[in-house]
């Protein structure tokens, strides 16, 4: 699939987002089932599209979008398979500017508007073939665009906390300082939207008497991160946490490595998220960037998914970044579109999480060692703004 993007004029006082044009086409072409297919956008102004509604239409004067199946004929549109090529689509610039004044909407969603109407003509909707086909049409359009708005509809990116190291470096001198229960109030204190510990069974690092102070104290959400041990299920059960986050547990690493294998075990997880579900509390899985793993978690009831970040930023060159930031990105789209909550996270620093943070898709990112690192020299108040700035801005430019 590939959406072909030129634009032949910038209007002087509007700045055209590209990437995220193309990121909603993209969209609806996977939303309409014909993500194999090509589309050319040609963005244009006032002039230049009435040369084509004159050299091909015969009609006189600028439109705001014209489009132009590639397959010819009575039927040209249909999505046959035949045809990779879907068409070209047209705009004007201009008349969309105006347009979108006149509707109080920004340039970029009359733009999408557009779009989607554009591409509708190149399935072989037509509204001036009759007042049916014209509200059948409405209707269509209408449906993709309340679709395309449904992502990350609750607004910015979130920042979950993860303070499980502020407790190694506590029981790396086995007294009370510092104490993770005083850091997550700092961490929420300075605008991070939850806190995240992992009780893991070595308790190497969060202890019981933390998650319990916790439980009281978070103002946000607590995210409980935990292997699937019978004993530590009947923790969450009675600590009643906002939500778990299911990882996989093994004592000797140092870090949770991969993902969980959610596929391979559904039997066994699916009744954790049953019990969990019975107390009230949702259920996350932290899983590699694979389609497997993501139908397996829809298919077994999990409320959201975590998609591990690790790969990407640990990749040591820029091909497998890139790779790997791919992998993510479709990720999180295909368990978006199965209806699951998307958050991400590992290894995400300040460098890594301006890309991660722009997808909008993902409503969470859980971080945790790049800010209490960069806590020890900055203060803790001061690396989660900036960590806060870094989702701020990314959610802005998109
Ligand atoms: N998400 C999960 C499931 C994790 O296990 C961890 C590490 O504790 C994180 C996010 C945060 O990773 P990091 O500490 O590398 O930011």
């Amino acid at each position: 699939m590939s959406v072909n993007f030129s634009i032949h004029y910038q209007p002087d006082n509007q700045r055209i987002n590209e990437r995220l044009i193309t990121r909603q086409c993209n969209r609806l072409l996977r939303i309409l089932d014909i993500d194999d297919r090509d589309l050319s956008i040609l963005l244009t102004d006032d002039e230049e599209i009435s040369w084509f509604n004159s050299q091909y239409r015969n009609k006189f004067g600028p439109t705001n979008v014209l489009s132009f199946p590639a397959a010819e004929g009575d039927q040209p549109h249909i999505a046959s398979a035949a045809y990779r090529e879907l068409g070209d689509i047209i705009i004007s610039l201009d008349r969309a500017a105006i347009e979108a004044d006149e509707l109080d909407t920004t340039l970029h969603s009359r733009l999408v508007q557009l779009i989607v109407h554009g591409l509708l003509h190149l399935l072989g909707y037509d509204h001036e073939r009759s007042k049916k086909e014209a509200q059948k049409m409405k209707k269509k359009e209408d449906q993709l665009i309340s679709r395309l708005k449904q992502y990350r509809s609750e607004g910015m990116t979130h920042l979950a906390i993860n303070v499980d190291h502020i407790a190694t470096i506590r029981q790396a001198r086995g007294i009370t300082e510092p104490d993770p229960v005083a850091g997550a109030a700092i961490c929420e204190l300075a605008g991070a939207e939850g806190i995240v510990v992992h009780l893991r069974e070595d308790r190497r690092h969060i202890q019981d008497r933390d998650v319990y102070l916790l439980r009281e104290t978070v103002k946000t959400k607590l995210n409980l991160e935990m292997g699937a041990s019978k004993e530590i299920i009947g923790i969450a059960l009675d600590l009643k946490p906002d939500m778990i986050t299911l990882v996989p547990e093994k004592r000797q690493e140092l870090t949770t490595e991969g993902g969980l294998n959610v596929a391979g075990q559904k039997k066994k997880l699916a009744k954790v998220v049953d019990k969990m579900e019975k107390a009230g509390i949702p259920v996350s899985m932290f899983i590699d960037p694979e389609k497997k793993q993501i139908k397996a978690s829809r298919d077994i009831g999990a409320t959201f998914v975590e998609i591990h970040t690790g790969r990407y930023c640990d990749a040591v060159s820029e091909k497998e970044r890139e790779l790997e930031f791919q992998l993510i990105s479709d990720a999180a789209d295909i368990a978006f579109q199965m209806a699951l909550r998307v958050n991400a996270g590992h290894g995400l620093d300040y460098l890594t999480t301006g890309r991660v943070a722009a997808l909008d898709t993902i409503e969470e990112l859980s971080i945790g060692h790049a800010i209490i690192t960069r806590s020890v020299f900055v203060g803790l108040d001061q690396a989660v703004r900036e960590m806060k700035e870094i989702i701020r801005e990314a959610n802005r430019i998109g």
